[in-house]
């Protein structure tokens, strides 16, 4: 009813314009006044945690999208290595585990078979499981060593958004702790991290009260056949991200790459008036990152694309080959999905509705996937 929609006209937008909340409630409670964090709901002794030598992380999906951008948080913050894997492949090539493995089995519902399977195949290979999920005594937290809740609330869109903001703080979470616990050369990065992650949901609301050109270029392109997504670094994920929400909203032929990737083969498919959106990292700090995707866009704009840009706000250089330019608020690089992966929701959501899609209910698809 319009009443459950809370005024909105789907459960999509709703739980889209809810992801500030649920940031925030996702944070609240971890972290205690000296700003570091508290996880003892975690129930793995920080000496086990200690012991880790590898952390794998299995998911399906958008959960799949969170914990690849898990990865670069991880193996930056605690040098551990860190994997991340498709949870319907993952036993299937008799992956290597043992006593020392922490599992980490990230998914909304709770209930997806796949990512099931997976995490009882690793605690038969007795690594330790590590559940982040939104769904209270659901069955993967229920059968996991640990788990830490994401509180985005009910999700009901069957594509998810809330549930994957929240996915990405509890992955920071997970990834700031055991750099905290095992003490690593960025304490001073993981501590003003830390605190700018506690503010994030600030800028997850500025990003929302500026999505009206967003709508405005979504519905432009609605007859438009193929959209092409590329980032770097942690805007690698963010653009898979994007390409996944169009294709499963839009029905559209849409495909994320690693704007590297692109000399390797899809830059032949860059043709006159093609829509690209491009996820271009802050240009402070890793700057080389910066530098390299500035050029991906001029390589791809010389060759005819629409380029559809967005970068953070005070970013110059992208200014001259951004046909459409959209401003999201500066964070540290590794937060950055928080915020640019709105922009992409909002885009896919408005596309699918000038399509005359149903949104909260895609052809074909179901909310959790029970079956392998
Ligand atoms: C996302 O928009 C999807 N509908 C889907 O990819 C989903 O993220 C995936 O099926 C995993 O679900 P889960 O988080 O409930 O495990």
């Amino acid at each position: 009813s319009a009443a459950e929609k809370g005024g909105y006209d789907y459960f999509m937008l709703k739980e889209i314009a809810e992801q500030p909340k649920a940031v925030a409630d996702t944070l609240l409670g971890r972290i205690d006044e000296s700003g570091r964090l508290a996880l003892d709901e975690v129930h793995i002794p920080d000496h086990v945690l200690r012991e880790v030598n590898k952390v794998v992380i299995v998911a399906c999906g958008t959960a799949y999208h969170a914990g690849m951008i898990a990865k670069y948080a991880i193996e930056h913050w605690t040098r551990i290595p860190c994997e991340t894997e498709l949870a319907s492949e993952f036993r299937y090539r008799d992956p290597i585990l043992d006593q020392r493995t922490l599992v980490v089995a990230i998914s909304q519902s709770g209930e997806t078979m796949d990512t099931l399977m997976a995490l009882r195949h690793a605690r038969e290979q007795g690594a330790k499981v590590l559940a982040i999920c939104n769904t209270n005594g659901s069955t993967i937290p229920r059968e996991s060593d640990a788990v830490l809740y994401t509180h985005a609330g009910p999700e009901v869109a069957v594509a998810s958004t809330k549930a994957f903001l929240t996915q990405l703080v509890a992955c920071y979470l997970v990834a700031l702790y055991l750099g905290q616990v095992r003490g690593t050369k960025w304490g001073d990065e993981i501590h003003s991290v830390i605190r700018e992650l506690s503010q994030i949901s600030t800028e997850v609301e500025k990003v929302l009260a500026t999505m009206e050109p967003v709508r405005e270029l979504a519905r432009s392109l609605a007859e438009k056949n193929t959209v092409l997504f590329l980032g770097r670094h942690v805007g690698f994920p963010v653009a898979l991200e994007g390409a996944l929400k169009l294709k499963e909203l839009a029905y559209m032929h849409a495909e994320g790459f690693a704007a590297g990737e692109l000399k390797h083969g899809p830059i032949a498919l860059i043709e006159d008036d093609l829509p690209v959106v491009v996820v271009v990292p802050s240009p402070r700090g890793r700057s080389v990152l910066h530098d390299k995707i500035v050029s991906n866009i001029q390589e791809i704009r010389a060759r005819g694309a629409r380029t559809i840009v967005i970068a953070e706000e005070g970013d110059e250089a992208v200014v001259p080959y951004a046909d459409h330019l959209v401003r999201i608020p500066a964070t540290p690089t590794l937060l950055q999905p928080l915020v640019a992966t709105v922009p992409l929701q909002v885009f896919a959501c408005e596309l699918a509705t000038a399509r005359g899609n149903e949104v909260d209910q895609p052809r074909n698809l179901a909310k959790s996937v029970t079956v392998e």
